[in-house]
């Protein structure tokens, strides 16, 4: 029997497809949950910490309230000014004194590599919900559940991913799930924002996958059955000014789109800010929306899963 229970999410390298494909299945189940039309105690007397050392709005509001839908309690903190740190105190002490309080982690952090290393000090499981540029695992996992429920399908779609490539770790993240999970990837970012050679040789050394690459929005986007786009990622530029002149000039519009499918679905892991025309919020094709919400029935599934009830 496939087993996830007391499993660390770093990565999503760190799962397998089938591991994967169990997630979404579940997520599936707790869909009825998630909307709070019937009700779940799997986790009752189980505490989740949110640990969240950078901005969030969806991931960790989405996170307490699929901890609180399977019947837990969370607790935790969002910016590090009334913690301890404030008084000099290190990431390995504070997940030292964390995980004596709960049962899951759940940790967002700027530095590369900080939920690899609360993970090796932790003996409760750690959730990764973003370490700077790297990696946003749980992001992917309803970014998949998304397209599977929009297009019935992965395998095959052509998917467009379209904004920064270099700094956006949902985007490095999702690469390698799409290629794991067979889609042909088209890459489109702005000059200098390009998907880095780690990620590129992992989806054509391990999947076999050649990715399109271009600068050019219309010529990438005539083919996408997904469009996944992002925003620039403002915070970790040195030149801000450069990054809001790349995000002026990277934009959907409802003009782009006549050039693109007639069924293609736009997703984005939001926040927006300039890239989506305000007027494509109101197109079928735009499932954005719908998105943030998969990541309710996906996270209770993977803290399902993790805890061993389910
Ligand atoms: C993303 C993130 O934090 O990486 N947001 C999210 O989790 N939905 C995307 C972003 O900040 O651009």
């Amino acid at each position: 029997m496939m087993s996830l229970k007391g499993r660390d999410i770093i990565s999503i390298r760190d799962l397998k497809k089938e591991e994967i494909e169990l997630i979404l299945d579940s997520a599936e189940k707790m869909e009825p949950y998630a909307r709070g039309e019937k009700f779940l105690k799997l986790m009752e007397g189980k505490i989740l910490g949110t640990l969240f050392f950078e901005p969030s709005t969806r991931t960790r509001l989405s996170f307490t309230a699929a901890m609180q839908r399977l019947g837990g309690q969370v607790m935790g903190f969002s910016g590090t000014g009334i913690t301890s740190m404030a008084k000099g105190e290190n990431l390995t002490d504070t997940i030292r004194t964390v995980e004596r309080y709960c049962d899951i982690i759940v940790i967002r952090h700027p530095l590369e590599g900080s939920a690899r290393l609360a993970a090796e000090i932790s003996s409760k499981p750690v959730i990764n919900a973003g370490d700077g540029a790297n990696q946003h695992p749980t992001q992917t996992l309803l970014d998949l559940y998304t397209i599977r429920k929009v297009k019935g399908k992965i395998k095959g779609l052509n998917v467009a991913l379209l904004g920064d490539l270099k700094y956006a770790r949902t985007m490095r993240s999702l690469a390698c799930a799409l290629a794991m999970f067979g889609a042909e990837l088209t890459l489109i970012s702005p000059r200098g924002l390009e998907m880095a050679p780690d990620i590129l040789s992992e989806i054509e050394n391990r999947y076999g996958k050649k990715p399109y690459q271009t600068n050019d929005i219309d010529a990438g986007l005539r083919k996408a059955d997904v469009i996944y786009i992002c925003r620039i990622q403002k915070e970790r530029f040195e030149d801000k000014y450069e990054a809001e002149r790349m995000q002026k000039a990277f934009r959907i519009t409802p003009e782009i789109l006549s050039q693109c499918k007639d069924e293609v679905a736009i997703l984005h892991p939001l926040p927006k800010v300039t890239e989506i025309d305000p007027r494509v919020d109101e197109m079928k094709a735009a499932k954005y929306f719908d998105q943030t919400f998969y990541g309710v029935p996906v996270r209770m599934a993977l803290l399902a899963l993790i805890s061993g009830v389910m």
